[in-house]
C-alpha cells in the first residue's frame, strides 16, 4: 500500500482526576469468569495509587481481580513477557483484560502480555513488523510518566534472545488510554527529564526526517512547542508542567506513528541492547554528541540539560571490545527503517560501519 493505514488507540480520556473513573471505564469489558488484571509498575507498591486501584472482589460472575507489581528495574524483555502471560494462563485460563499503569516500560509489558494471552508461543517469536496474528485481550494504558509515546504506538518494546525490536502490529495498540496529568506529579527529576527527552528527541528526528508529511509535522510540532513551554521557558516544575508534558507525549506518538525516529533511536538501541542502557537517558546521551545530524536540537537539548540541572553521564563505551562494539552497530544498522527515515533512501552510503563505530566510541 502507498500509504499507510494505520490503526489508533480506541479511546482516550484525559484530565487530572480522570483515573477515577477507571472502574466505570473498565465495567463494560468484564466477562463470565474472567478477572481484570492490572499490571502495576513496582514504584507504585504500598503508595497511594495502588489503593486507588479498583480492583473487583469475587462475585457470581467473576474471580476477584488481581494487582500484579511489575519489576521494571531492567527494559522488559521477551522471557518476562511470557512468564507473566503463563502465569495468568494457568491462573485464569482467560482474563477480561490488562491494565497497565506505570512508565514505558510497564505500558510496553501490558501491551505484549494482552497480545500473548490470545496467541501462541513466545513473544520473541513476534518481535517485528506485522507478526501477530490474533487481537489480545482488552487492554487499557495509563502513564505515570510522560514522553515515551508508548500510550499512542503500535508497538511494544521488547529485548529477545537475539533483538531488541517491538511486536509492530495493529493489534498491538491500546483499546483505551486514560492520560492523568496527576499520575506524572511526583516522578523523580533526573528520570522525568530523560523521559520527557525521549518525546523531544522524537519530535526532532520526525520533523528533520525524510519520511515527514503534514500530518506528523502538525503533532511534531505541537508536541515541540509543548515540550519548549516545560524545559525552555518555565523556570521550575508545577501542575501545568505535568499537564503540558502528557498532552507532548501524546502529540510526539502520533507524530511518530506516520513517519519513524532517526538516528538517535538507532543508536541507543544497540546500547540498550549491549549495556542495558534505559531508553530515556539512553538518548540524552546519544543524542547530545548527534550535532552533525541535528545542529538545531542538540544545541537546544544542550541548553535544556544545563537549564534544569541535569547530568548526562559520559564515556559509558569507554573499554568495550570489538566484539561488543560489532553488537552494538549489528543491531543499530538492522533498524532500516529509522536510517533511512534520518538519512534518506541511500542511507548505507552515508552511514558505514566505520562511521557509527566513531559515533559509539564518543559515547
Ligand atoms: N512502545 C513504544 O512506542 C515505546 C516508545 C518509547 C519507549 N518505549 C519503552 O519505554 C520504556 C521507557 O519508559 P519510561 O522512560 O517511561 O521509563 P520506565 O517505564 O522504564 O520507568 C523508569 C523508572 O521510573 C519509575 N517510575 C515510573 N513512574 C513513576 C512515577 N510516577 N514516580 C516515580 N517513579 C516512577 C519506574 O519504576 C522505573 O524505575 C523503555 O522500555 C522503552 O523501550 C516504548
Ligand atoms: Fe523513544
Amino acid at each position: 500500500m502507498a500509504f499507510r493505514n494505520f490503526k489508533m488507540v480506541g479511546y482516550v480520556i484525559y484530565g487530572r482526576g480522570s483515573f477515577n473513573q477507571l472502574a466505570e471505564i473498565i465495567a463494560p469489558h468484564r466477562k463470565a469468569g474472567a478477572p481484570m488484571i492490572f499490571l502495576v509498575d513496582h514504584f507504585f507498591e504500598g503508595k497511594a495509587l495502588a489503593s486507588r486501584v479498583p480492583v473487583s472482589d469475587k462475585d457470581a460472575q467473576h474471580p476477584a481481580d488481581k494487582i500484579i507489581f511489575v519489576d521494571v528495574t531492567y527494559e522488559p524483555k521477551t522471557t518476562y513477557v511470557d512468564s507473566l502471560a503463563n502465569q495468568l494462563k494457568e491462573e485464569f485460563g482467560t482474563v477480561s483484560g490488562i491494565i497497565g499503569i506505570g512508565g514505558g516500560s510497564t505500558l510496553d509489558l501490558a501491551k505484549a502480555v494482552s497480545l500473548m494471552m490470545n496467541n501462541p508461543g513466545s513473544s520473541a517469536d513476534y518481535q517485528g513488523w506485522d507478526l501477530v496474528k490474533n487481537p489480545g485481550v482488552y487492554k487499557v494504558g495509563i502513564p505515570t510518566l510522560s514522553g515515551t509515546g508508548a500510550e499512542v504506538s503500535r508497538t511494544t518494546v521488547l529485548t529477545g534472545p537475539t533483538k531488541k525490536l517491538g511486536m509492530n502490529s495493529d493489534f498491538t495498540p491500546f483499546d483505551q488510554i486514560v492520560l492523568d496529568p496527576e499520575l506524572t506529579a511526583n516522578a523523580p527529576v533526573n528520570q522525568r527529564f530523560y523521559t520527557g527527552m525521549d518525546c523531544y528527541i522524537h519530535c526532532i528526528e520526525s520533523l528533520t526526517g525524510t519520511f515527514l508529511n503534514e500530518f506528523s509535522k502538525s503533532y511534531g510540532e505541537k508536541a515541540l512547542q509543548l515540550c519548549r513551554d516545560v524545559y525552555v521557558k518555565k523556570n521550575g516544575w508545577d501542575a501545568e508542567s505535568d499537564d503540558k508534558l502528557m498532552m507532548a507525549s501524546y502529540a510526539g506518538g502520533m507524530s511518530i506513528a506516520y513517519s519513524q525516529v532517526g538516528v538517535a533511536h538507532a543508536i541507543s538501541y544497540g546500547l540498550s541492547y549491549l549495556l542495558g542502557t534505559k531508553h530515556g537517558i539512553g538518548n540524552c546521551i546519544v543524542f547530545d554528541k548527534l550535532e552533525e545530524f541535528y545542529p538545531e536540537g542538540v544545541k537546544e537539548f544542550k541548553y535544556m540539560v544545563e537549564k534544569n540541572n541535569i547530568e548526562i553521564p559520559k564515556n559509558i563505551c569507554a573499554g568495550l571490545s570489538d566484539e561488543d562494539f560489532n553488537k552494538m552497530i549489528d543491531v543499530s544498522m538492522g533498524l532500516k527503517p529509522l536510517w533511512e527515515n534520518a538519512l534518506g533512501p541511500d542511507w548505507e552510503k552515508q552511514m558505514t560501519r566505520e562511521r557509527l563505530r566513531a559515533l559509539y566510541e564518543k559515547l
